[in-house]
Protein backbone atom coordinates (compact mmCIF):
# COMPACT_ATOMS: atom_id res chain seq x y z
CA UNK A 1 0.00 0.00 0.00
CA UNK A 2 1.11 3.37 -1.18
CA UNK A 3 -0.24 6.33 0.91
CA UNK A 4 1.94 9.29 -1.67
CA UNK A 5 0.00 10.98 -3.98
CA UNK A 6 1.69 10.63 -7.77
CA UNK A 7 3.99 13.41 -9.01
CA UNK A 8 0.66 14.39 -11.41
CA UNK A 9 -1.18 13.89 -8.15
CA UNK A 10 0.97 16.25 -6.61
CA UNK A 11 1.20 18.80 -9.92
CA UNK A 12 -2.62 19.12 -10.05
CA UNK A 13 -2.88 19.96 -6.09
CA UNK A 14 -0.63 22.47 -6.38
CA UNK A 15 -1.83 23.92 -9.79
CA UNK A 16 -5.32 24.35 -8.43
CA UNK A 17 -4.21 25.68 -4.67
CA UNK A 18 -1.99 28.46 -6.33
CA UNK A 19 -4.98 29.09 -8.50
CA UNK A 20 -7.52 28.66 -5.74
CA UNK A 21 -5.65 31.03 -3.61
CA UNK A 22 -5.04 33.62 -6.23
CA UNK A 23 -8.55 33.35 -7.64
CA UNK A 24 -10.52 32.18 -5.37
CA UNK A 25 -10.24 32.84 -1.63
CA UNK A 26 -10.23 36.59 -2.57
CA UNK A 27 -13.54 36.73 -3.69
CA UNK A 28 -15.18 34.25 -0.95
CA UNK A 29 -16.55 37.04 1.20
CA UNK A 30 -18.06 38.81 -1.39
CA UNK A 31 -19.62 36.06 -3.45
CA UNK A 32 -21.27 34.86 -0.08
CA UNK A 33 -22.32 38.50 0.72
CA UNK A 34 -23.88 39.33 -2.68
CA UNK A 35 -25.11 35.76 -3.66
CA UNK A 36 -22.96 36.78 -7.11
CA UNK A 37 -22.24 33.78 -8.91
CA UNK A 38 -18.92 33.96 -10.21
CA UNK A 39 -19.14 32.78 -13.71
CA UNK A 40 -16.20 34.44 -14.94
CA UNK A 41 -14.13 32.52 -12.67
CA UNK A 42 -15.71 28.87 -13.72
CA UNK A 43 -14.87 30.07 -17.77
CA UNK A 44 -10.61 30.25 -16.39
CA UNK A 45 -11.01 26.93 -14.75
CA UNK A 46 -12.40 25.83 -17.96
CA UNK A 47 -9.08 27.18 -19.91
CA UNK A 48 -6.88 25.72 -16.93
CA UNK A 49 -8.98 22.21 -17.90
CA UNK A 50 -10.23 22.09 -14.31
CA UNK A 51 -13.93 21.10 -15.58
CA UNK A 52 -12.79 18.17 -17.47
CA UNK A 53 -10.32 17.39 -14.85
CA UNK A 54 -11.09 13.43 -14.82
CA UNK A 55 -12.65 13.27 -18.77
CA UNK A 56 -10.28 11.83 -20.97
CA UNK A 57 -8.46 13.91 -23.28
CA UNK A 58 -9.92 12.23 -26.43
CA UNK A 59 -13.05 14.02 -25.34
CA UNK A 60 -11.69 17.46 -24.04
CA UNK A 61 -10.76 16.56 -20.41
CA UNK A 62 -7.60 17.09 -18.85
CA UNK A 63 -7.42 12.95 -18.46
CA UNK A 64 -6.84 12.94 -14.51
CA UNK A 65 -7.87 10.43 -12.23
CA UNK A 66 -10.72 10.82 -9.71
CA UNK A 67 -7.97 11.25 -6.62
CA UNK A 68 -6.52 14.14 -8.47
CA UNK A 69 -9.88 15.69 -9.28
CA UNK A 70 -11.16 14.95 -5.76
CA UNK A 71 -7.72 17.03 -4.78
CA UNK A 72 -8.61 19.97 -6.67
CA UNK A 73 -12.50 19.68 -5.41
CA UNK A 74 -10.64 20.11 -1.77
CA UNK A 75 -8.70 22.91 -2.60
CA UNK A 76 -11.29 24.97 -4.70
CA UNK A 77 -13.53 24.08 -1.19
CA UNK A 78 -10.67 25.07 1.22
CA UNK A 79 -10.09 28.68 -1.04
CA UNK A 80 -14.58 29.27 -1.15
CA UNK A 81 -17.51 26.57 -0.24
CA UNK A 82 -19.83 28.28 -2.75
CA UNK A 83 -16.75 27.52 -5.66
CA UNK A 84 -16.75 24.28 -4.49
CA UNK A 85 -19.39 23.42 -4.55
CA UNK A 86 -20.32 24.82 -7.84
CA UNK A 87 -17.25 23.22 -9.41
CA UNK A 88 -18.13 19.90 -7.55
CA UNK A 89 -21.62 19.78 -9.03
CA UNK A 90 -20.49 21.29 -12.61
CA UNK A 91 -17.95 18.41 -12.53
CA UNK A 92 -19.32 15.33 -11.15
CA UNK A 93 -23.53 15.94 -12.14
CA UNK A 94 -23.01 18.49 -14.92
CA UNK A 95 -20.24 16.68 -17.08
CA UNK A 96 -20.11 12.83 -15.91
CA UNK A 97 -23.02 11.23 -16.87
CA UNK A 98 -22.34 12.25 -20.74
CA UNK A 99 -18.98 10.65 -20.08
CA UNK A 100 -20.22 7.60 -18.28
CA UNK A 101 -23.64 6.75 -20.52
CA UNK A 102 -23.93 9.16 -23.88
CA UNK A 103 -23.48 7.92 -27.27
CA UNK A 104 -20.48 8.79 -28.99
CA UNK A 105 -22.44 12.05 -31.18
CA UNK A 106 -23.52 12.86 -27.84
CA UNK A 107 -20.31 13.23 -26.38
CA UNK A 108 -18.99 15.28 -29.69
CA UNK A 109 -22.10 17.72 -29.21
CA UNK A 110 -22.06 18.06 -25.13
CA UNK A 111 -19.47 15.94 -23.44
CA UNK A 112 -16.18 18.28 -25.21
CA UNK A 113 -17.51 21.62 -24.80
CA UNK A 114 -18.52 21.19 -21.47
CA UNK A 115 -15.15 19.45 -20.63
CA UNK A 116 -13.41 22.24 -22.09
CA UNK A 117 -14.87 24.68 -20.17
CA UNK A 118 -16.84 26.44 -23.10
CA UNK A 119 -20.34 25.44 -21.27
CA UNK A 120 -21.52 24.34 -17.86
CA UNK A 121 -23.53 21.60 -17.36
CA UNK A 122 -26.39 20.97 -14.88
CA UNK A 123 -28.31 17.96 -13.44
CA UNK A 124 -32.20 18.31 -13.04
CA UNK A 125 -32.72 15.00 -10.44
CA UNK A 126 -34.62 16.72 -7.86
CA UNK A 127 -38.28 17.52 -7.40
CA UNK A 128 -40.63 19.18 -4.67
CA UNK A 129 -41.91 15.84 -4.08
CA UNK A 130 -38.74 13.78 -5.01
CA UNK A 131 -36.05 14.68 -2.83
CA UNK A 132 -34.28 11.51 -0.56
CA UNK A 133 -36.69 9.23 -2.20
CA UNK A 134 -35.54 10.35 -6.03
CA UNK A 135 -37.94 7.05 -7.53
CA UNK A 136 -40.40 9.32 -6.83
CA UNK A 137 -40.11 11.79 -9.87
CA UNK A 138 -43.33 13.27 -11.08
CA UNK A 139 -41.75 14.98 -14.14
CA UNK A 140 -43.03 13.40 -17.56
CA UNK A 141 -41.63 12.63 -20.68
CA UNK A 142 -43.60 11.03 -23.39
CA UNK A 143 -42.34 10.10 -27.53
CA UNK A 144 -44.83 12.25 -29.80
CA UNK A 145 -43.26 11.95 -33.32
CA UNK A 146 -39.70 11.91 -33.28
CA UNK A 147 -39.50 14.22 -29.93
CA UNK A 148 -39.91 13.83 -26.47
CA UNK A 149 -42.09 15.87 -24.87
CA UNK A 150 -41.32 16.29 -21.78
CA UNK A 151 -43.37 18.35 -18.43
CA UNK A 152 -42.89 19.01 -14.67
CA UNK A 153 -40.09 20.94 -12.28
CA UNK A 154 -37.31 20.36 -10.68
CA UNK A 155 -36.20 21.90 -7.68
CA UNK A 156 -32.28 22.95 -5.41
CA UNK A 157 -30.73 22.45 -8.99
CA UNK A 158 -27.08 23.43 -8.77
CA UNK A 159 -25.83 25.93 -11.56
CA UNK A 160 -28.65 25.77 -13.89
CA UNK A 161 -29.52 29.58 -14.19
CA UNK A 162 -25.70 29.60 -15.90
CA UNK A 163 -25.78 26.21 -17.69
CA UNK A 164 -25.80 26.03 -21.51
CA UNK A 165 -27.58 22.26 -21.06
CA UNK A 166 -29.09 20.17 -18.31
CA UNK A 167 -29.56 16.66 -18.04
CA UNK A 168 -33.39 16.20 -16.60
CA UNK A 169 -34.86 12.80 -15.55
CA UNK A 170 -38.24 12.10 -16.41
CA UNK A 171 -40.82 9.53 -16.00
CA UNK A 172 -41.29 7.67 -19.22
CA UNK A 173 -43.20 4.52 -17.83
CA UNK A 174 -45.01 5.17 -14.24
CA UNK A 175 -46.03 1.43 -14.41
CA UNK A 176 -42.46 0.80 -13.58
CA UNK A 177 -41.67 3.11 -10.86
CA UNK A 178 -38.32 3.59 -10.05
CA UNK A 179 -37.71 1.23 -13.40
CA UNK A 180 -39.68 3.67 -15.53
CA UNK A 181 -37.80 6.59 -15.15
CA UNK A 182 -35.12 8.04 -17.87
CA UNK A 183 -32.81 10.77 -18.23
CA UNK A 184 -32.63 13.56 -21.03
CA UNK A 185 -30.43 16.17 -22.57
CA UNK A 186 -32.31 19.78 -22.58
CA UNK A 187 -30.51 22.46 -24.03
CA UNK A 188 -31.26 25.30 -21.38
CA UNK A 189 -32.25 27.46 -24.55
CA UNK A 190 -34.99 24.94 -25.75
CA UNK A 191 -38.68 26.95 -25.39
CA UNK A 192 -40.76 25.71 -22.46
CA UNK A 193 -37.14 25.55 -20.46
CA UNK A 194 -36.61 28.27 -17.85
CA UNK A 195 -35.53 28.80 -14.73
CA UNK A 196 -36.93 30.69 -11.07
CA UNK A 197 -34.81 33.41 -9.12
CA UNK A 198 -32.31 31.79 -7.27
CA UNK A 199 -33.08 30.37 -4.18
CA UNK A 200 -31.95 32.63 -0.70
CA UNK A 201 -29.85 30.22 1.22
CA UNK A 202 -28.53 29.94 4.47
CA UNK A 203 -24.75 29.31 2.67
CA UNK A 204 -23.15 28.53 -0.37
CA UNK A 205 -24.47 31.65 -1.48
CA UNK A 206 -22.20 32.74 -4.27
CA UNK A 207 -23.05 28.83 -5.93
CA UNK A 208 -26.29 29.69 -8.09
CA UNK A 209 -29.21 27.26 -7.25
CA UNK A 210 -32.61 27.57 -8.40
CA UNK A 211 -35.57 25.53 -10.01
CA UNK A 212 -36.45 24.42 -13.42
CA UNK A 213 -39.41 24.64 -15.01
CA UNK A 214 -40.20 21.92 -18.07
CA UNK A 215 -43.16 23.24 -19.83
CA UNK A 216 -43.87 21.03 -23.14
CA UNK A 217 -40.25 21.50 -23.32
CA UNK A 218 -39.48 18.99 -26.82
CA UNK A 219 -36.16 17.76 -27.35
CA UNK A 220 -35.07 15.25 -30.49
CA UNK A 221 -35.72 11.52 -29.47
CA UNK A 222 -31.88 10.95 -29.95
CA UNK A 223 -31.60 13.22 -26.72
CA UNK A 224 -32.46 10.39 -24.45
CA UNK A 225 -29.30 9.54 -22.68
CA UNK A 226 -28.39 5.83 -23.10
CA UNK A 227 -31.25 3.30 -22.95
CA UNK A 228 -34.80 4.23 -21.73
CA UNK A 229 -36.01 3.48 -18.34
CA UNK A 230 -32.11 3.04 -17.41
CA UNK A 231 -32.02 6.50 -15.72
CA UNK A 232 -32.88 5.98 -11.91
CA UNK A 233 -29.27 3.12 -12.24
CA UNK A 234 -27.80 5.81 -14.19
CA UNK A 235 -28.22 8.67 -11.70
CA UNK A 236 -27.09 6.41 -8.68
CA UNK A 237 -24.33 5.29 -10.26
CA UNK A 238 -24.05 9.19 -11.62
CA UNK A 239 -24.24 10.15 -7.83
CA UNK A 240 -21.99 7.51 -6.29
CA UNK A 241 -19.29 9.94 -8.05
CA UNK A 242 -20.66 12.87 -6.93
CA UNK A 243 -20.67 11.79 -3.48
CA UNK A 244 -16.61 11.43 -3.46
CA UNK A 245 -16.71 15.13 -5.02
CA UNK A 246 -19.11 16.32 -1.87
CA UNK A 247 -16.73 14.56 0.47
CA UNK A 248 -13.67 16.06 -0.46
CA UNK A 249 -15.48 19.51 -0.64
CA UNK A 250 -16.31 19.00 3.10
CA UNK A 251 -12.51 18.09 3.93
CA UNK A 252 -11.70 21.25 1.82
CA UNK A 253 -14.26 23.41 4.60
CA UNK A 254 -13.25 21.63 7.22
CA UNK A 255 -9.45 22.44 6.42
CA UNK A 256 -10.24 25.76 6.28
CA UNK A 257 -11.78 25.67 9.11
CA UNK A 258 -8.77 24.45 10.84
CA UNK A 259 -6.01 26.69 9.54
CA UNK A 260 -8.21 29.81 10.88
CA UNK A 261 -9.12 28.43 14.40
CA UNK A 262 -4.92 27.11 14.58
CA UNK A 263 -3.67 30.57 13.75
CA UNK A 264 -6.45 32.44 16.26
CA UNK A 265 -5.36 30.48 18.36
CA UNK A 266 -1.56 31.06 18.50
CA UNK A 267 -2.37 34.60 18.18
CA UNK A 268 -5.22 35.17 20.65
CA UNK A 269 -3.85 36.08 24.45
CA UNK A 270 -6.37 35.45 27.45
CA UNK A 271 -5.14 34.91 31.27
CA UNK A 272 -1.44 35.90 30.39
CA UNK A 273 -0.56 33.40 27.06
CA UNK A 274 -1.87 32.15 23.27
CA UNK A 275 -5.13 30.11 23.57
CA UNK A 276 -3.36 27.51 21.84
CA UNK A 277 -2.30 26.63 25.31
CA UNK A 278 -5.14 25.96 26.98
CA UNK A 279 -5.35 21.95 26.56
CA UNK A 280 -9.46 22.63 26.19
CA UNK A 281 -8.31 24.49 22.75
CA UNK A 282 -5.37 21.72 21.82
CA UNK A 283 -7.59 19.13 22.02
CA UNK A 284 -10.53 20.59 19.83
CA UNK A 285 -7.46 21.37 17.43
CA UNK A 286 -5.93 17.97 17.72
CA UNK A 287 -9.65 16.58 16.72
CA UNK A 288 -10.12 18.56 13.65
CA UNK A 289 -6.70 17.46 12.50
CA UNK A 290 -7.50 13.78 13.57
CA UNK A 291 -10.99 14.17 11.54
CA UNK A 292 -9.85 15.97 8.66
CA UNK A 293 -6.82 13.40 7.88
CA UNK A 294 -9.85 9.82 8.34
CA UNK A 295 -12.04 12.02 5.93
CA UNK A 296 -9.58 13.06 3.47
CA UNK A 297 -7.56 9.45 3.50
CA UNK A 298 -11.72 7.92 2.95
CA UNK A 299 -12.55 9.95 -0.15
CA UNK A 300 -9.31 9.47 -1.25
CA UNK A 301 -9.67 5.27 -0.55
CA UNK A 302 -13.06 5.94 -2.40
CA UNK A 303 -11.68 7.82 -5.15
CA UNK A 304 -9.05 5.04 -5.74
CA UNK A 305 -11.24 2.34 -5.76
CA UNK A 306 -13.46 4.34 -8.94
CA UNK A 307 -10.58 4.61 -10.64
CA UNK A 308 -9.63 0.93 -10.53
CA UNK A 309 -13.48 0.12 -12.13
CA UNK A 310 -13.79 -2.04 -8.93
CA UNK A 311 -17.44 -1.23 -6.65
CA UNK A 312 -16.98 1.86 -4.43
CA UNK A 313 -20.63 2.79 -3.90
CA UNK A 314 -20.55 1.75 0.46
CA UNK A 315 -16.70 3.53 0.53
CA UNK A 316 -18.31 6.78 -1.55
CA UNK A 317 -21.07 6.68 0.57
CA UNK A 318 -18.97 6.06 3.81
CA UNK A 319 -16.19 9.31 2.94
CA UNK A 320 -19.57 11.40 2.02
CA UNK A 321 -21.17 10.78 5.52
CA UNK A 322 -17.81 10.60 7.23
CA UNK A 323 -16.43 13.59 5.90
CA UNK A 324 -19.38 16.07 6.05
CA UNK A 325 -20.08 15.21 9.72
CA UNK A 326 -16.31 15.79 10.59
CA UNK A 327 -16.77 19.34 8.34
CA UNK A 328 -19.48 20.20 10.22
CA UNK A 329 -18.39 19.42 13.43
CA UNK A 330 -14.95 21.10 12.95
CA UNK A 331 -16.86 24.41 11.92
CA UNK A 332 -18.57 24.70 14.85
CA UNK A 333 -16.05 24.38 17.41
CA UNK A 334 -13.59 26.73 15.06
CA UNK A 335 -16.92 28.76 16.37
CA UNK A 336 -16.31 27.85 19.64
CA UNK A 337 -12.50 28.27 19.47
CA UNK A 338 -12.68 31.99 18.18
CA UNK A 339 -15.47 32.84 20.70
CA UNK A 340 -17.57 35.75 19.92
CA UNK A 341 -15.62 36.87 17.38
CA UNK A 342 -16.23 33.56 15.57
CA UNK A 343 -19.97 34.72 15.36
CA UNK A 344 -19.44 38.26 13.71
CA UNK A 345 -18.72 38.76 9.86
CA UNK A 346 -15.75 39.56 10.46
CA UNK A 347 -14.35 36.58 10.98
CA UNK A 348 -14.56 33.98 7.95
CA UNK A 349 -15.10 30.72 10.50
CA UNK A 350 -19.14 31.80 10.74
CA UNK A 351 -19.37 31.72 6.77
CA UNK A 352 -17.71 28.04 7.08
CA UNK A 353 -20.21 26.94 9.26
CA UNK A 354 -22.94 27.84 7.04
CA UNK A 355 -21.82 26.36 3.92
CA UNK A 356 -20.87 23.02 5.81
CA UNK A 357 -24.63 22.39 6.98
CA UNK A 358 -25.24 21.66 2.90
CA UNK A 359 -22.29 19.36 2.83
CA UNK A 360 -24.89 16.77 5.10
CA UNK A 361 -28.08 17.40 2.60
CA UNK A 362 -26.34 17.56 -0.62
CA UNK A 363 -26.15 14.72 -2.94
CA UNK A 364 -27.98 12.55 -0.25
CA UNK A 365 -28.52 13.42 3.10
CA UNK A 366 -26.43 11.43 6.43
CA UNK A 367 -29.62 9.48 6.36
CA UNK A 368 -29.70 8.70 2.87
CA UNK A 369 -25.96 7.62 3.24
CA UNK A 370 -26.55 5.25 6.12
CA UNK A 371 -29.72 3.62 3.56
CA UNK A 372 -27.00 2.85 1.06
CA UNK A 373 -24.12 1.85 3.59
CA UNK A 374 -26.56 -0.27 5.69
CA UNK A 375 -27.65 -2.01 2.46
CA UNK A 376 -24.14 -2.66 1.19
CA UNK A 377 -23.30 -4.23 4.27
CA UNK A 378 -26.17 -6.39 3.81
CA UNK A 379 -28.77 -5.42 6.35
N1 LIG B 1 -25.45 1.85 -8.69
C1 LIG B 1 -26.16 1.13 -9.61
N2 LIG B 1 -27.42 0.72 -9.40
C2 LIG B 1 -27.99 1.04 -8.22
C3 LIG B 1 -27.32 1.79 -7.23
C4 LIG B 1 -25.99 2.21 -7.50
N3 LIG B 1 -25.30 2.91 -6.62
N4 LIG B 1 -28.14 1.95 -6.18
C5 LIG B 1 -29.29 1.33 -6.48
N5 LIG B 1 -29.21 0.81 -7.71
C6 LIG B 1 -30.22 0.03 -8.41
C7 LIG B 1 -30.65 -1.14 -7.54
O1 LIG B 1 -29.81 -2.27 -7.74
C8 LIG B 1 -32.07 -1.39 -8.01
O2 LIG B 1 -32.06 -2.13 -9.22
P1 LIG B 1 -32.60 -3.66 -9.29
O3 LIG B 1 -34.01 -3.59 -8.77
O4 LIG B 1 -32.49 -4.00 -10.73
O5 LIG B 1 -31.70 -4.43 -8.39
C9 LIG B 1 -32.57 0.00 -8.36
O6 LIG B 1 -31.41 0.81 -8.58
C10 LIG B 1 -33.43 0.60 -7.27
O7 LIG B 1 -32.62 0.65 -6.10
P2 LIG B 1 -33.24 0.75 -4.62
O8 LIG B 1 -34.32 -0.26 -4.47
O9 LIG B 1 -32.10 0.75 -3.66
O10 LIG B 1 -33.93 2.21 -4.66
P3 LIG B 1 -34.71 3.01 -3.54
O11 LIG B 1 -35.89 3.63 -4.17
O12 LIG B 1 -34.89 2.18 -2.32
O13 LIG B 1 -33.72 4.26 -3.25
C11 LIG B 1 -31.95 5.52 -2.18
C12 LIG B 1 -32.51 4.13 -2.63
C13 LIG B 1 -30.53 5.19 -1.79
C14 LIG B 1 -32.69 6.11 -1.00
C15 LIG B 1 -31.96 6.50 -3.40
O14 LIG B 1 -33.27 6.91 -3.73
C16 LIG B 1 -31.12 7.75 -3.12
O15 LIG B 1 -29.89 7.72 -3.26
N6 LIG B 1 -31.77 8.89 -2.75
C17 LIG B 1 -31.09 10.15 -2.57
C18 LIG B 1 -31.05 10.92 -3.86
C19 LIG B 1 -30.04 12.04 -3.81
O16 LIG B 1 -28.89 11.86 -3.45
N7 LIG B 1 -30.48 13.23 -4.26
C20 LIG B 1 -29.66 14.40 -4.35
C21 LIG B 1 -29.39 14.72 -5.79
S1 LIG B 1 -28.42 16.18 -5.99
C22 LIG B 1 -29.47 17.24 -6.85
O17 LIG B 1 -30.39 16.82 -7.46
C23 LIG B 1 -29.24 18.71 -6.80
C24 LIG B 1 -28.10 19.23 -7.56
O18 LIG B 1 -28.15 19.93 -8.52
C25 LIG B 1 -26.80 18.99 -7.03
Amino acid sequence: MNFDLTQEQVMIKNMVRDFADAEIAPRAEHVDRTGEFPFDTFMKMGELGMLGLPISEEYGGAGADTISYALAVEEVGRACGSHGLSYAAAVSLGVSPFYYFGTEEQKQKWLVPLAEGKILGAFGLTEPNAGSDASGTQTTAVLEGDEWVINGSKCFITNVSYAGVCIVTAVTDRSKGSKGISAFIVPTDTPGFSTSTPYDKLGLKGSNTAEIILDNVRVPRENLIGTENEGFKQFMVTLDGGRISIGALSVGIAQAAYEASLKYAKERVQFGQSISKFQMIQQKLADMATNIELARTAVHKAAFLKDQGRPFTKEGAMAKLFASEICMRACDQAIQIHGGYGYMKEYPVERYFRDAKLMEIGEGTSEVQRIVIARQIGC
